[in-house]
């Protein structure tokens, strides 16, 4: 039987990353045994210049029934001005939230021969490979009450950070699991030094930890977390933290691997439907000219199959397929060596269909 999934472009680059994707699953369509109906629809700023609203009530409705959302990239400065909630990065949250997306897996991978491209000396980097485990619906993202307000003769901004033990049960879950298919570490990130959210957090990932005793659990505060991330990097297998906090790590794992356009990242929700974006943002500065890197996006098109589309042999053809192409010298600009050669945007989707065994 066929699955359903979603092609959402969205804006700047996405549009460009998102056709190559799109080729790559009529390949697996063709000769690979895949079976899914696609869709494709405008989000973000796309959707609103059709529309007036960056997330049309269709795009809810197909990605409910979807196995797998593939999403490019939104926003822009060309939407910048509007009112929050006609954002394009509102629609996002509000896609995440409305399907329940809780888990936020980012893994920092760095491909051995890509070592140069970090700003870390290399034997503090050379084959990274952790993963960041963010919760994505709760926290001070979503927490209320929330506004700006006068109070006693001026405004005062507010947000709550708030955390029940059901949330947090369930993203520890999520983490552990992810845990036991990897190297069986993990370390929880908190401020419970100074927040009572996260004395919270930290009793309830303990509790968490007693169901699986093959994996080990550790904690960090948050700031000490960011200075071991750039000090020693390899210490860490995965790490699971709450929505700001993961938002602010994530952004510095991913630079470790100097290379933020080979990053992908998977939001889940409790039935493992999923939201799969590549880590990137729409970088409207080199849209429309065939510069983007689209590895990002096909290695989250191979996070979608191997967690929500029940693939994993098609998954790990997609990666030895992205590894034999970094191999091959091949190089979108952002990867390139200073002065050296590069493709375009096309030609390394190309090659990675060509890697295909
Ligand atoms: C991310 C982004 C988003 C976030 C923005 C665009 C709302 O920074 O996915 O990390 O803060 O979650
Ligand atoms: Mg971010």
């Amino acid at each position: 039987m066929s699955q359903k999934i979603l092609l959402l472009p969205g804006d700047g680059i996405g549009p460009e990353v998102i056709a190559e994707a799109s080729k790559l699953i009529d390949v697996l369509r063709l000769n690979h045994g895949l079976e899914v109906d696609v869709t494709q629809l405008d989000i973000g700023g796309a959707a609103y210049d059709q529309s007036g609203d960056p997330l049309p009530e269709d795009v809810l409705i197909q990605a409910r029934a979807s196995a797998g959302v593939l999403l490019g990239a939104v926003g822009g400065p060309k939407w910048d001005g509007l009112e929050r909630s006609k954002r394009p990065e509102t629609a996002l949250l509000k896609l995440r939230s409305a399907l329940d997306l809780y888990a936020n897996l980012r893994p920092a991978i760095l491909y051995s021969e890509l070592a140069d491209a970090s700003t870390l000396k290399t034997e503090v980097v050379a084959d990274l490979d952790m993963l960041i485990v963010r919760e994505l619906t709760g926290g001070i993202y979503f927490g209320q009450p929330r506004g700006i307000e006068q109070r006693e003769g001026e405004r005062v901004g507010f947000n709550t950070l708030v955390y029940s033990e059901s949330e947090i049960s369930r993203i520890a879950h999520s983490a552990f699991k992810t845990a036991q298919l990897r190297n069986k570490r993990l370390c929880s990130v908190d401020k419970a030094n100074v927040l009572e959210v996260s004395e919270l957090w930290r009793e309830v990932v303990e509790q968490v930890a007693l169901e699986y005793p093959d994996v080990e659990l550790s904690h960090m505060y948050v700031d000490n977390a960011a200075m071991q991330l750039v000090r020693n990097p390899k210490q860490f297998d995965v790490i699971v933290t709450g929505n700001m906090f993961g938002d602010i790590l994530s952004d510095c794992a991913a630079m470790l691997t100097g290379s933020i356009g080979m990053l992908p990242s998977a939001s889940l929700n409790l039935s493992s439907q999923g939201l799969y974006e590549p880590v990137h943002g729409s970088a409207p500065d080199i849209a429309g000219q065939g510069k983007a890197n689209p590895l990002a996006t096909i290695l989250s098109l191979a996070m979608m199959l191997r967690y929500s589309l029940n693939h994993a042999d098609l998954a790990d053809k997609i990666e030895r397929a992205v590894k034999q192409v970094l191999k091959s010298g091949l190089r979108t600009p952002d990867i390139a060596v200073q002065g050296g050669k590069s493709c375009t945007t096309e030609q390394m989707g190309d090659a990675v269909i060509q890697g295909l065994d």
